[in-house]
């Protein structure tokens, strides 16, 4: 599906829609409805059972959203934290210098000068993509970040947070105190993050407030172990920068112990290994359209040693995107930080020695996944629309319709009150014909209804307090007892977690 027909479709049904829509919209900002909190809820919740489930050293924190200049002065944020810009000397439209390039510079402009920018604007003689004219320019880097005042005497600064990142390692000197004194130590955020990005575009996928659900494993690199047998004959889709050099541009499935073999630290591989599991196997992303996209010394961020960017194939986007990375950032974060604030946070480990901690960073775009999830899982076919969430993703896990509202409605609300005391978050629906509402729950992604009948609240029938329990992708329909129908869903409606780190271990 296109990225306008997808958005339409989205909009429609109250999943989200641009913010400030009634004055014409602010661009690179959405709201979301009641149908896209529930799905980003859940979204967040898998990503919450399978990170925090790789390790009991794993925790979540909620740290604040607005950081004092202090902060982002140590953090480099206020020097770097840049986009090249390129601006029409015509109609004076700014555009990022990687969109403008992007057919003659694929690889994006990562790395690249202010002036070698200007020079490939010139070379390949790029017109304004706004006015046509060739009077592209190459101005100052352009900081990203929104600052706000702080406080009332308006002297303070403080800024909105660039990544949610910042608050983990902000976190480490007391999340240290307070737990058990050892490493590895993981925080996870799920947070907003701000932007003031000069193109926002491609409705969630370049936005300017997002949330991100980030994990930062603070650990020793002398000592960190994990459960790599775990993972150990996975295949991984890899494009190694080294082969992208030489020209390759298809992914070769290597297994994980392969990767090893060839340089990269296990504690590195088992977490991109569970995060390429995570796309396939929690999110149901094709295996064939993830590609796990290493980035070049000059392409990544100067402070990470390794990183892989998780890329995923969307049509409605027209290519690979990057929904998410893990990123080996080694002792960058917690040393500026250590400087900035004049505290040591080197820590002294059970053998007596003192280390600066390093920190390995998976990151994952909310909102853009949920973009890829409505890609890859909301389809129009055989004259309907049907969302084919995985059923822990379902915003609506459960649809509870009578087939009469006036005879069965009673019964069918009573139902419902049942089945959400038991854990299972369900809607009511009763207008309409019945196929009116199946088409609506199949299109909000709703895995199962169940329609309350005349057997149903007939006490001298047979079927008496069963329901017909239909499946959203099968279309198949079962009588099934109203008695433990929530017991029966529980299963299907957990999201998965990671193999047990013990058990995976032996
Ligand atoms: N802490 C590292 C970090 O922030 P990043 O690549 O800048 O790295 C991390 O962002 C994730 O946040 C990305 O993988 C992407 O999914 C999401 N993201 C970044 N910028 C975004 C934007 N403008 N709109 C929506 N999502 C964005």
């Amino acid at each position: 599906m296109k990225s306008d027909e997808l958005f339409a479709l989205l909009r429609r049904r109250g999943f989200l829609w641009p913010s400030s829509e009634i004055y014409g919209g602010a661009q690179g900002l959405f709201d979301y409805g009641p149908l896209g909190v529930a799905l980003k809820r859940r979204l967040e919740e898998a990503w919450s059972a399978w990170f925090l489930g790789l390790s009991d050293d794993y925790h979540a924190i909620q740290p604040s959203e607005l950081l004092p200049e202090a902060v982002v002065r140590a953090s480099g944020h206020l020097e770097n934290f840049t986009d090249p810009e390129v601006t029409c000397g015509h109609c004076h439209h700014a555009f990022r210098a990687e969109t403008v390039l992007e057919k003659v510079r694929p690889e994006g402009v990562d790395g690249l000068s202010a002036t070698a920018i200007a020079e490939l604007v010139a070379q390949h003689r790029i017109a304004c993509p706004s006015c046509g004219q060739a009077a592209l320019t190459v101005p100052a880097p352009f900081n990203l970040m929104f600052g706000v005042d702080f406080g009332v005497t308006g002297r303070e600064k403080a800024y909105l947070a660039p990544e949610t990142a910042q608050g983990s390692y902000l976190a480490f000197a007391r999340m240290w105190e307070v737990g058990r004194k050892t490493l590895p130590l993981g925080l996870a955020v799920i947070g907003r993050a701000y932007r003031n990005e000069i193109a926002p575009r491609q409705v969630l996928f370049r936005m300017r407030a997002f949330t991100q659900a980030e994990l930062q494993v603070f650990f020793d690199p002398a000592s960190f172990a994990v459960p790599f047998s775990a993972v150990r004959d996975e295949r991984l889709p890899v494009l190694r920068a080294d082969r992208r050099a030489a020209g390759a541009t298809d992914v070769e499935w290597t297994s994980a112990a392969e990767l090893v073999a060839g340089g990269l630290p296990e504690f590195y591989v088992f977490h991109l290994a569970h995060l390429f599991r995570f796309f396939r196997d929690v999110l149901g992303y094709p295996a064939e359209r993830i590609r796990l996209f290493e980035k070049s010394e000059v392409e990544r961020a100067f402070y990470n040693r390794i990183q892989f960017d998780a890329e995923v194939r969307l049509d409605s986007l027209g290519g690979f995107r990057e929904l998410g990375a893990v990123h080996y950032r080694g002792d960058y974060d917690l040393g500026r930080h250590a400087k900035g604030s004049g505290k040591d946070l080197a820590v002294t480990l059970t053998d007596g020695r003192r280390v600066l901690p390093h920190v390995l960073e998976i990151t994952f775009g909310i909102d853009r996944n949920l973009w890829a999830l409505a890609d890859l899982h909301l389809a129009v076919e055989d004259e309907r629309t049907v969302f084919r969430l995985p059923a822990y993703l379902a915003p609506i896990p459960l649809g509870v319709l009578p087939l009469l509202k006036k005879e069965h409605g009673p019964y069918a609300r009573s139902l419902l009150d049942r089945v959400r005391r038991a854990g299972v978050p369900a809607a009511y629906d009763a207008s309409a014909s019945i196929g009116r509402r199946y088409a609506r729950m199949d299109e909000a992604g709703a895995p199962y209804c169940v329609t309350v009948d005349g057997e149903t609240v007939d006490p001298s029938h047979p079927a008496h307090d069963t329901v017909t329990l239909r499946q959203r992708d099968s279309r198949a329909q079962e009588r099934v007892p109203v008695e433990g129908l929530a017991a029966r869903l529980a299963e299907p409606l957990r999201p998965p977690r990671p193999p047990a780190p013990d058990a995976a271990a032996s």
